[in-house]
C-alpha cells in the first residue's frame, strides 16, 4: 500500500463519518426519474488512488440536506471518478436530482462487501436485473467484462415497465459487442417501436431457461421480482449458492452503528450488501 493509499484508508479508518469532497462533473439522464452521476475526488491523490470493488456502496451527501446510501454502478477497472444512480424518491434524491455539473457533494466510503468475482472465474455469469436494480449488476458487469477472459459465457437479462424506464441504454451496444455475451431485454407490456421481449422478468428467465451448469446467477430488481427470480431459478436447477443479490434497504450509517440495517441476525451494511441466497433465504421474509 502506497503512502496516500495508507493515508486515504487511515482517514477512513480514523473517521468513517468524514466525507470526503466529490465534484459532480457529468449527469446522465437514464429515465424521466433516474439521473446516473458522475463524481471526481476534490482531492487529486484521493481521486487518483480510491479504489473499490463491485457491489460496494457509499453515502452521498447533499449538504445541508442529508445524506444517503448508493450503490457504486462504476467500476474500478475504469479508474479517475465514480458513478452512482438515483432514483428520485424523496427529499435527498429530489435535492441530488437538482443539482448541475460542478456541483459537489459529500462521499464516505466504499463500504459493506462485494461480489465473490475471483472464486467465478472459468463459470458462466447470467445476470438479471429489473429497472434501477441494474445498477449494482452493471458495476460488476463491466468489471467482468473489462476481464472477459476470466469468464465463460455471459448473459443478461434486463426489464423495466417500460421501454423508457431501461437504464445504461448507451451501454447495451458495447455490452451486445463482448464475446460471447448476450444481452436479452423485456418489458412488461407492449409499446409501439419495441422489438424485445414482452413479459417480466421472472416469467423471461423461465422462457430462457439458462442451464445452471457451472453458472453464478445475480439478481437485483424490485422486490416482488427478485422473489420470483429466485424461485424460478430454484426451479431451473440452480443451487442456492450459486445465486447472489445485493441487498440494500434501510441503510442509513453505512458501518454497523445505528442498527437500521439489520435482517434477523444480518446487518446489510457490514454483512452485505450482496448475499448468496442460500446466506439469506431463511431470514425473515422482509428484505
Ligand atoms: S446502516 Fe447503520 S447499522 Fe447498518
Amino acid at each position: 500500500m502506497s503512502s496516500v493509499e495508507a493515508a486515504a484508508s487511515v482517514d477512513m479508518k480514523r473517521n468513517p463519518y468524514k466525507p470526503l469532497l466529490a465534484t459532480v462533473d457529468k449527469i446522465v439522464e437514464e429515465t424521466w426519474d433516474t439521473k446516473t452521476f458522475r463524481a471526481v475526488f476534490n482531492d487529486p491523490e484521493i481521486r487518483e488512488k480510491f479504489t473499490y470493488e463491485p457491489g460496494q456502496f457509499q453515502e452521498v451527501s447533499v449538504f445541508g440536506v442529508g445524506e444517503a446510501t448508493f450503490c457504486l454502478t462504476s467500476t474500478s477497472t475504469r479508474p479517475g471518478s465514480i458513478e452512482f444512480s438515483v432514483k428520485k424518491v424523496g427529499s435527498l434524491t429530489d435535492a441530488l436530482h437538482g443539482l448541475s455539473e460542478g456541483s459537489v457533494v459529500g462521499i464516505r466510503g466504499p463500504f459493506g462487501n462485494w461480489f465473490p468475482y475471483k472464486e467465478w472465474k472459468g463459470k458462466n455469469l447470467l445476470f438479471i436485473g429489473g429497472g434501477i436494480g441494474m445498477a449494482p449488476l452493471r458495476s460488476l458487469l463491466n468489471f467482468c467484462l473489462d476481464n472477459r477472459d476470466d469468464y465463460a459465457r455471459v448473459d443478461i437479462i434486463y426489464g423495466a415497465r417500460s421501454a423508457g424506464d431501461l437504464c445504461f441504454t448507451s451501454e447495451f451496444d458495447e455490452w451486445r459487442k463482448c464475446k460471447d455475451t448476450n444481452l436479452y431485454l423485456t418489458i412488461d407490456k407492449e409499446e409501439e417501436g419495441w422489438s424485445g421481449n414482452v413479459g417480466f422478468v421472472p416469467t423471461y428467465l423461465n422462457d430462457l431457461a439458462p442451464k445452471p451448469e457451472n453458472t453464478i446467477a445475480i439478481t437485483c430488481g424490485p422486490p416482488i421480482m427478485i422473489k420470483y427470480v429466485l424461485q424460478n431459478l430454484n426451479t431451473l436447477g440452480f443451487a442456492d449458492e450459486q445465486i447472489y443479490t445485493t441487498l440494500e434497504m434501510k441503510m442509513k450509517c453505512g458501518v454497523g452503528k445505528c442498527g437500521r440495517c439489520n435482517i434477523g441476525h444480518l446487518f446489510v451494511c457490514v454483512d452485505g450488501p450482496v448475499f448468496s441466497y442460500a446466506q439469506i433465504k431463511d431470514l425473515p421474509p422482509e428484505f
